[in-house]
């Protein structure tokens, strides 16, 4: 199949480049021809395990490629994905801003030519692919065209893995012609026994919503939880271990933190809770989850605090880890951007590492953060260490060597990495999420 892939941000990046590993003719476009230039160069602009190599490979064997025109591919296409960013809107309201898609639609509609079926990948409001459809419609009358919605659930981090070998595949169509092209461009999924869900293009928008904002309500419970667990003393990862082996409520996303970050989950909880205003309904445990979530930022602040005996001022802060969640240099929404700035406003001193996130930092981040070579370097001298992101280089730290690089051995770990009592024999005062 000729695949045309419009946007080449992470969806449409890790999308276009699983489809031309399942054999697809792919031509990726973006306007920015910088970012296009790179890439033809072999070179990926985010950092996604094994994203690069296989950029590269599917590149050289010719069914890669990457260009700025849509008039060099959409012409050809038996489908075209709209994989362009949908970010909240600029208005602060929590919609999702679909200039993006509505731009895109109206230039493909331009170069359609044949039987073509244009599917929606980006996360959109319910009713945005018949919006599609008639901006499409109104812009090249006589196309021979089908709107259809196919969301992605890719974890940042593990989205390679995630196309390969999905839990199931949704699409939301309206002829059988549409949905032709998309069990055609599957097929591959079909020998691995994939799941298909074939709905209406309503409910698969609606679909992955209400995946995220439940997968958001799973974390802000657990955090709530873990807060309980520390006022009657109580152990979260027991408890979390002990409600995940019943089958009906499922071992993941049940690890308590700083709360929930990145690109996904405090975008499209919003967006969805605006969505139901407009229909004249609530989302009240929604709702609750995103307040939660806010709270639990707050709550790491006076975590932080109360280690420090009451105030943070004067003291230097080694942090490990900076990006919303470990393998991305993502810092989109990460709790970092809200829980570093409120400590240096209150004079203290930071020194930040992170294994891929630290450029990506520099823009989220104030200027007084300093950055460190390693995670010891961090450590030289501070009077704490906070770990923020469970990155796998900090799960076997030296502890003995970081104990005696701080000034104080006193360890905040807020992605329980580490077994209290380990540390307490180490002499380190130590916090965790949820535990004593
Ligand atoms: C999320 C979903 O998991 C994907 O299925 C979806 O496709 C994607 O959003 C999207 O909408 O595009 P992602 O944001 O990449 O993926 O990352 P997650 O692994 O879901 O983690 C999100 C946040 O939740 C991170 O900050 C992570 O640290 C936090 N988290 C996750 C917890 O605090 N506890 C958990 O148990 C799990």
């Amino acid at each position: 199949m000729n695949i045309t892939m419009i946007g080449t941000g992470y969806v449409g990046l890790v999308t276009g480049t699983c489809l031309a590993e399942f054999g697809h003719h792919v031509a990726c476009v973006d306007k920015i021809t910088e970012k296009i230039e790179r890439l033809q160069k072999g070179r990926v602009p985010i950092y996604e395990p094994g994203l690069e190599a296989l950029v590269n490979k599917n590149v050289a064997e010719g069914r890669l490629r990457f260009t700025t025109s849509l008039a060099d591919s959409v012409p050809e296409a038996d489908a075209v994905f709209l994989a362009v960013g949908t970010p909240t809107s600029r208005r602060g309201d929590g919609y999702a801003d679909l200039t993006y898609i509505f731009e895109a639609s109206r230039e493909i509609a331009r170069h359609l030519s044949g039987y073509t079926v244009i599917i929606d990948k980006s996360t959109v409001p319910v009713g945005t692919a018949a919006q599609v459809e008639r901006i499409v419609r109104q812009e090249n009358p006589e196309a021979d065209f089908d709107v259809a919605s196919n969301p992605e659930f890719l974890r940042e981090g593990a989205a390679i893995n995630d196309f390969m070998r999905p839990d199931r595949v949704v699409i939301g169509v309206k002829t059988e012609r549409a949905a032709d092209v998309l069990h055609e461009i599957y097929k591959p999924l079909y020998l691995l026994d994939t799941p298909i869900v074939r709905t209406t293009i309503e409910t698969a928008e609606l679909i992955k919503y209400a995946a995220n904002a439940f997968l958001a309500v799973k974390i802000s419970f657990i955090n709530e939880i873990a807060n309980v667990c520390e006022a009657v003393g109580a152990d979260i990862s027991a408890l979390a271990r002990a409600i995940g082996m019943d089958g009906r409520i499922g071992g993941k996303f049940l690890h308590p933190g700083p709360g929930y970050g990145g690109s996904c989950f405090p975008k499209d909880t919003l967006a969805l809770m605006r969505i139901v205003q407009e229909y004249g309904e609530s989302l009240r445990i929604v709702s609750a989850a995103v307040e939660v979530n806010a709270a639990q930022k707050a709550r790491m602040i006076k975590k932080i605090r109360d280690m420090l005996g009451g105030s943070e001022s004067g003291k230097t802060l080694a942090v490990l880890g900076l990006t919303f969640k470990p393998e991305t240099d993502d810092m989109r929404e990460s709790p970092a951007v809200t829980i570093l700035p409120a400590l240096l406003e209150k004079g203290a001193r930071i020194r930040a590492h992170d294994p891929k996130g630290m450029e990506e930092a520099r823009n989220f981040l104030p200027l007084e953060v300093e950055y460190a070579t390693n995670a010891y370097d961090a450590c030289e001298n501070a009077d704490a260490v906070i770990l923020l992101t469970e990155w796998n280089q900090y799960r076997a730290l030296d502890l003995e060597r970081i104990g005696s690089l701080l000034r104080k051995r006193i360890f905040i770990d807020l992605r329980n990495v580490y077994e209290p009592e380990k540390l307490r024999s180490l002499g380190f005062q130590y916090t965790g999420v949820g535990r004593k």
